[in-house]
This record gives structure tokens, C-alpha cells and sequence, in this order.
């Protein structure tokens, strides 16, 4: 059976108080809504209808960025008048859709859980709403699922009597029907409740006036992963997903020396046998290949480190660097947009922008590439061939080029190409004044 997916993203998330839409607020280096539209991407719709509202534009620039080949439209929500008025929106862009449609909101880190929506997708059938609910401890400010006069509802914390507000079962808020009965029941939505919404939970209660049969399907989940409303929330999914990447990581033969203080982000790729130091933080973007070893504190974004390569301690790698087989990178050493070739080190104290350096080259403690021009905010760009040296404290003025097994001596500061196998020297040579001090 065809399906459409509907996320919820109008939201104003006035609970984050902040500038930055809520679903924007990342979770493991990635946006909360990109963790919903990808799990979604699972499921094969035939269509993805992003309800944006607040912050519209950013949201869906967002989503074009990151998914641009996944067919997915976007429907405005202009005010916000609650999650049945933000479903409404996605039925023109849905219209003579057949199928099921699925009703996700963005920031719900369950969506996101490898197994779950598979398991909503499971337990799709004709004629059925169909319900994930979950029992936790606490399900304080969740919507709550339970029997009323022999039918299933949902009643809002807020529209809840004593009685009710007991009830664990609470609702994360997946739920899957025939979109043509969507929009009729959608259409009959009151706003007679505490918050003068369209409460789209409504539908459970609606569904079999509209001769759908509700089947509840209970699922385990931890309260973080039931939805994000402010920072104290968003900094618990945060540690409950960095607590199962690490976990995902080590079964998949990763050792992490202390892992409560090595923070993933979701797409980091790591081989087996490497091994992690203490307190190392991963940024988006990370590609890293079998024996590699990051020692203690270093952070790493949008880099690829090749097999058997050394990092760290204290190393920073930055977007668009590549370490290649063996290489090692040292201590208080930066790479923005630099290729370390195989067997090359670069130990100490080095500022390395802009720069493609090859095989078997040993850039000494202090090497620094002068890459940007204030004036014009250009950067330019080093060649350093294999087998090159560096001596310690040398300057690279970019646009510069060492030839292969090229020299600098100490303190030098190149400022024009280098012949293959040639020793530059730029410094004065050194004099002495004897008795200068008696
Ligand atoms: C909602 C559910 C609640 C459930 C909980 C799960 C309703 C009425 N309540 O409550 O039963 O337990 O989620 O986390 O549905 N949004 C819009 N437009 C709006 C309002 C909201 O697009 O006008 C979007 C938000 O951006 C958000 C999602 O819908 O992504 C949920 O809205 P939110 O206000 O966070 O609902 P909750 O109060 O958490
Ligand atoms: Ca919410």
C-alpha cells in the first residue's frame, strides 16, 4: 500500500525560547527535523509533506540542503492554530492520494529509532488507524491514551481530570490512517479544549464515526525520545542518543578508552580497531578507516582519516581534511581543508589551511601556512610534493609550491616556489657581539 508522510515542523517551539525554529535545534550534530525526514525516507513514501510555519524559510532550506533528491514538498501553516490545523495543510499538496497517509511530528526522536517506524509500517492496514502508544514513568505533559466509554482516546495533560492524569500511557504522537478519512475527520476538528487548538489527538477519538477500526500498537520508549520541548529536554535526547551511538559503535569494534566522554554526531563512520581516546568530539561529517588512533582530546568535523593513521592528542581537524594511510597528526596541530599524505607528519604546533602535502613529508613543530588575505578575504592555496621537510617555525606565504624532497630550514619564510630536492634558508645568519653583557 502506497504512503504519504506528514511532519509536523510549523511549531513556534516557544518553550526552547529561542530565535532558531525548534526542529532546527540539533540533536548529535544534525537537526531534529533532518533525524525525522531521514528515519521517514525509510518508509518509501510516494510523498513527504513538511507542515512549515514558524521560520519557514530557514526550516525549508534546511530540508532542501540536506535532502535535495528526496521528492518532498512543503505546505505553510500561516498561523498557528494547533497539530490538526498543521496536518490540514498537507491535503492539497495530498490531494487524490489514495493510501495511507502518516502523521509524524518533528520533534519526536522515536521517529528517528531505527525500529519504530518500521513497526508503525508493519502493523499498516486497510480501514485502520493506526496508533504507536508508549508507557513511561513519567508521561508528564504528554497527551495520555486510554479507554473512555468503551473507545480509545487521547486527552492532553492539560484537558486531563486527577484521575486521567495518572495514566502512564502515553502518546508519542505516530500515527498512520487512510488520508481520504484524515481529511474528513480533519474537518470536524473543535477547538474546544484548554488551549483553544485543533488538536489533531482528536482523531482517535473521531476514527470510528468514520468507520476506521483503532488499533493501538505499544511500543518501549524512554521519555527523551517521546518529544523535545525545551533545552532541559533537548540536552536529555541529546545524552540518550550519544549513549546508544556509543554503544552502536563499540558492538561494532570500536574501543572508546572512557566512553561517557566521546560525543558522536550521527553520520560519523567509523572502521573497526580504532581506537578512541578520552574526550573527543566528533562534528558532522566524519569518515574514519580501520587502525586509526585518536588519542585524548580532539575534535574532529568533515574530515577522513585513512587506515592506521595517528591523531592527537589535543589535534583540531576541520571540514575538508583528509589524513592518508599512516599519517600522523600531533599535538596542538590544525588541518581546514588539508591533505596529510600517507606516512607524513605533521607533530607539533602547526597551522595547515588550504594545502595538499604528499607522501612521506615531515612538516616541523611550528610550520604555519599564511593562507588568508584580509583585505580581499581570499584564501590561497600550498602544494608541498612527497617527501618534503619543513623546518621548524617555517612560514608558507600561499600561493606557494616545495618540489618533491624540497627543504626549509628553521624559521624560514617561503614566499615563492621551491625546486624539487632544493634547501631554502630565508633567515639572517647569526652574529655575535662577544662581551655584550660583562
Ligand atoms: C503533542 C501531542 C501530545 C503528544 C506529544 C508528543 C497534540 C495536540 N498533542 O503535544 O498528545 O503526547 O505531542 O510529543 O497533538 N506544530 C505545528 N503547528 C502547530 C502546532 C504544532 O506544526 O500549530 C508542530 C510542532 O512544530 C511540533 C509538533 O507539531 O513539531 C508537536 O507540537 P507541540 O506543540 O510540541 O505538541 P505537544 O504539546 O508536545
Ligand atoms: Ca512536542
Amino acid at each position: 500500500m502506497e504512503t504519504a508522510v506528514i511532519i509536523l515542523a510549523a511549531g513556534k517551539g516557544t518553550r526552547m525560547k529561542s530565535d532558531l525554529p525548534k526542529v532546527l535545534h540539533p540533536i548529535a550534530g544534525k537537526p531534529m527535523l533532518w533525524h525525522v525526514i531521514k528515519a521517514a525516507q525509510s518508509l518509501s513514501p510516494a510523498k513527504t509533506v513538511v507542515i512549515t510555519g514558524h521560520g519557514a524559510e530557514d526550516v525549508e532550506s534546511m530540508v532542501k540542503t540536506e535532502f535535495p533528491s528526496q521528492p518532498i514538498t512543503f505546505a505553510r501553516q500561516t498561523e498557528q492554530k494547533g497539530t490538526g490545523h498543521a496536518t490540514q495543510q498537507a491535503e492539497s499538496a495530498l490531494s487524490g492520494f489514495q493510501g495511507h497517509a502518516v502523521v509524524l511530528y518533528g520533534d519526536v526522536m522515536l521517529n528517528a529509532r531505527p525500529d519504530v517506524l518500521p513497526q508503525l509500517q508493519g502493523n499498516i492496514q486497510p480501514g485502520t488507524l493506526t496508533v504507536l502508544t508508549a508507557d513511561v514513568p513519567d508521561p508528564t505533559g504528554f497527551g495520555r491514551i486510554f479507554h473512555k466509554n468503551n473507545q480509545l482516546v487521547n486527552v492532553e495533560e492539560k484537558d486531563c481530570s486527577e484521575a486521567e492524569r495518572k495514566v502512564t500511557t502515553a502518546n508519542p504522537g505516530i500515527y498512520a490512517l487512510p488520508a481520504e478519512a484524515l481529511w474528513s475527520m480533519l474537518a470536524q476538528l473543535q477547538p474546544n479544549n484548554k488551549q483553544g487548538e485543533y488538536y489533531l489527538t482528536d482523531i482517535i477519538a473521531l476514527a470510528p464515526g468514520h468507520g476506521l477500526s483503532v488499533h493501538a500498537v505499544s511500543v518501549t520508549a524512554e521519555r527523551p525520545e517521546m518529544g523535545v520541548n525545551n533545552r532541559v529536554e533537548l540536552a536529555a535526547m541529546e545524552a540518550h542518543l550519544q549513549a546508544s551511538l556509543r554503544k552502536m559503535h563499540m558492538l561494532n569494534g570500536v574501543t572508546l578508552a572512557d566512553p561517557t566522554t566521546v560525543y558522536f554526531s550521527t553520520d560519523t563512520v567509523i572502521a573497526n580497531d580504532v581506537t578512541i581516546g578520552q574526550n573527543v568530539v566528533f562534528g558532522p561529517g566524519v569518515t574514519i578507516a580501520s587502525g586509526v588512533e585518536i588519542k585524548p582530546f580532539c575534535h574532529l568535523e568533515g574530515c577522513t582519516i585513512g587506515t592506521g593513521a595517528h591523531i592527537g592528542p589535543f589535534a583540531r581537524l576541520r571540514p575538508g581534511s583528509t589524513v592518508e594511510e599512516s599519517a600522523h597528526v600531533g599535538n596542538f596541530v590544525e588541518l581546514k581543508n588539508a591533505t596529510l599524505g600517507a606516512h607524513s607528519k605533521a607533530g607539533h604546533l602547526s597551522y595547515l589551511g588550504d594545502i595538499t602535502i604528499g607522501k612521506h613529508a615531515n612538516i616541523g613543530a611550528g610550520t604555519i601556512v599564511a593562507n588568508y588575505k584580509h583585505k580581499t578575504r581570499e584564501k590561497f592555496k600550498t602544494i608541498l610534493g612527497d617527501n618534503t621537510s619543513t623546518g621548524s617555525h617555517t612560514t608558507l606565504v600561499a600561493p606557494v609550491a616545495l618540489g618533491n624532497g624540497a627543504t626549509t630550514g628553521a624559521g624560514t619564510v617561503v614566499r615563492g616556489n621551491v625546486e624539487d630536492g632544493a634547501l631554502i634558508v630565508s633567515t639572517p645568519t647569526q652574529k655575535t657581539k662577544s662581551g655584550y653583557n660583562i
